[in-house]
C-alpha cells in the first residue's frame, strides 16, 4: 500500500520511514527511528527529488507509482548521492530507463563509483546557478559542498518557493504520519534528535553549512517550504531552525549551562561528580547535565556538548591513561571540529594520577579556541571531606567564568 502525502498541491512526499535501521551509518543508534525523504513533482514533466535508503526501496517505489498514476517519470534530480539517499537510483532507472538524471558532475562520478550502471541514460550535469523548468515550476541548483559530501547540491524550486535541502535542516526520527515541523512540538519532541543528527552527520563542516546559509540568506524571504532529506518539512517558524543552524555551524553553545561527563570504574569518580552537580545547583547554576561516558552513546554527549557552554571532564585515570570511552569522547570531538566550550577538570588515580594532565593537553593542543579553567580537583580514589574547599572552588570558577563570558 503506498504511503504518501502531499507538501503543496502538486508536489509529493514518498519518502519511507526506518523503525528496523538500530544504527544510523552502522554507528549512531536511532532508537526513535529515521525517515528518509524523497519528493516528486507533477507538472507538465515529472521530476524525481532524490531516491531512498535501499533498506526502504519497496515503499518508496510503490509511492512513486501511485503519484505518477500511469505518467512517466520525466526527470531525478540527485540532490546528495550518500547511499541513505542514492541507493535506489539503480531501481528508479530499471523502472523508468528514459529518465533524465539532473545532478553534479561529483555526483554523476561518485555514481560510476558505487557502479551504478548510469551509461546509456540521459544525464544532465548542472553547476550553481543553472536552471531548469518543468511546465509551471523552475528551478535552480545551489553547490552545496560537504554538506554533507563534496558532491551535494541543494534544489530551489523558484515558483512555490520550495528548497530542497539535502541534508541540512534534516533529524534523526522517524515520521509516523505526520510530515510538517507544525505537525509536531518540534522544540519539546524533536530538537535533541535534530541537534544529535546535525552535530554528528554534519557537525564538522561547519564552515560549509556557514557558506550555505549566506547563499540561503539571499532568498530566505521567498523560502515558503524546506524540505531535508531526513525528519519533518518546515513551512513556519524558519527563524527557529535557522538560530538553531547558526549556533551549530560557528560552535556557539545555545546555552549556558554545565554538561558534567564521567568516567568512573567504581563509582567515586562518579561520586565526585555528583558532589560538584550538588555544589553547582546549590550556587544557582542548575542547568546541569550528568551523563557517564561509559554507558552513553557518544552522539548523545556530542549533542550535548554543543548544546552547553561548559564541560566537565571527570576521569579515572586507566593504564596511565585517560579512560577509553573518555578519550573516544575527546578524538569524536576534535573530529567534529568543535570549538568555543570552557572546560573543568576533575581527576582520579589511586597510584599515578595522570588523566588531568593528558585530558588538558588533548584540548589545548588537539582543539581549537577551547578555554581549561585552571581550577582543578585531583583525587586520590575518593572524594575525601577535606577537599570541600577545593570542591568549592572549582564550582565557583565555572560559575565565574560563565558571567565572565556574559560580560564579555
Ligand atoms: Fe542522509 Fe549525507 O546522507
Amino acid at each position: 500500500m503506498y504511503c504518501v502525502r502531499n507538501v503543496t498541491e502538486d508536489l509529493y512526499w514518498i519518502g519511507a520511514n526506518d523503525h528496523r535501521l538500530s544504527l544510523f551509518e552502522n554507528i549512531h543508534p536511532i532508537p526513535e527511528g529515521v525517515s528518509y525523504n524523497a519528493y516528486v513533482l507533477m507538472d507538465e514533466k515529472t521530476v524525481l527529488f532524490d531516491t531512498i535508503d535501499w533498506s526502504s526501496c519497496r515503499q518508496f517505489l510503490e509511492n512513486l507509482e501511485h503519484v505518477l498514476n500511469g505518467r512517466p517519470l520525466d526527470y531525478m534530480v540527485i540532490n546528495h548521492m550518500e547511499p541513505d539517499h542514492g541507493a535506489s537510483i539503480e531501481e528508479v532507472l530499471l523502472r523508468y530507463p528514459d529518465v533524465t538524471i539532473i545532478s553534479t558532475e561529483k555526483a554523476f562520478m561518485l555514481m560510476r563509483q558505487f557502479d551504478f550502471d548510469i551509461n546509456g541514460h540521459t544525464l544532465d550535469e548542472v553547476k550553481e546557478g543553472d536552471t531548469r523548468c518543468f511546465g509551471k515550476h523552475t528551478v535552480t541548483f545551489v553547490a552545496a559542498p560537504m554538506v554533507h559530501w563534496p558532491e551535494a547540491m541543494v534544489t530551489f524550486d523558484v515558483t512555490d518557493g520550495v528548497l530542497f535541502a539535502a541534508d541540512a535542516f534534516g533529524s534523526f526520527g522517524a515520521l509516523d504520519g505526520k510530515l510538517f515541523n507544525d505537525e509536531v512540538n518540534f522544540d519539546r519532541d524533536w530538537i535533541d534528535h535534530a541537534r544529535r543528527y546535525y552535530t554528528n552527520i554534519v557537525g564538522k563542516y561547519g564552515p560549509h553549512v556557514q557558506l550555505l546559509l549566506k547563499k540561503a540568506a539571499g532568498i530566505v524571504n521567498d523560502i515558503k517550504y524546506i524540505c531535508p532529506l531526513h525528519g519533518p518539512v518546515w513551512r513556519s517558524d524558519f527563524g527557529y531552525l535557522l538560530d538553531k543552524y547558526q549556533h551549530w555551524s560557528t560552535y556557539e553553545p545555545e546555552e549556558k549551562g554545565v554538561m558534567i561527563a564521567y568516567a568512573s570504574m567504581y563509582g567515586n569518580t562518579e561520586a565526585a561528580a555528583q558532589a560538584l552537580a550538588a555544589k553547582l545547583c546549590e550556587k544557582g547554576m542548575t542547568n546541569v547535565v550528568m551523563y557517564d561516558v561509559s554507558n552513553t552513546h557518544v552522539s548523545y554527549l556530542i549533542s550535548e556538548t554543543f548544546r552547553l557552554s561548559h564541560v566537565v571532564l571527570a576521569s579515572v585515570t586507566y593504564n596511565l591513561g585517560i579512560y577509553p570511552v573518555m578519550h573516544n569522547y575527546l578524538m569524536d570531538m576534535k573530529a567534529l571540529n568543535l570549538q568555543n566550550r570552557t572546560f573543568a577538570i576533575v581527576e582520579n588515580g589511586s597510584w599515578a594520577c595522570k588523566s588531568g594532565d593528558l585530558m588538558e593537553k588533548f584540548i589545548q593542543n588537539e582543539m581549537k579556541n577551547m578555554t581549561v579553567l585552571s581550577s582543578r580537583l585531583s583525587l586520590a580514589s575518593t572524594l575525601k571531606a577535606e577537599k570541600a574547599n577545593e570542591l568549592d572552588v572549582l564550582a565557583d570558577a565555572i560559575i565565574e567564568s560563565m558571567e565572565e563570558e556574559k560580560n564579555k
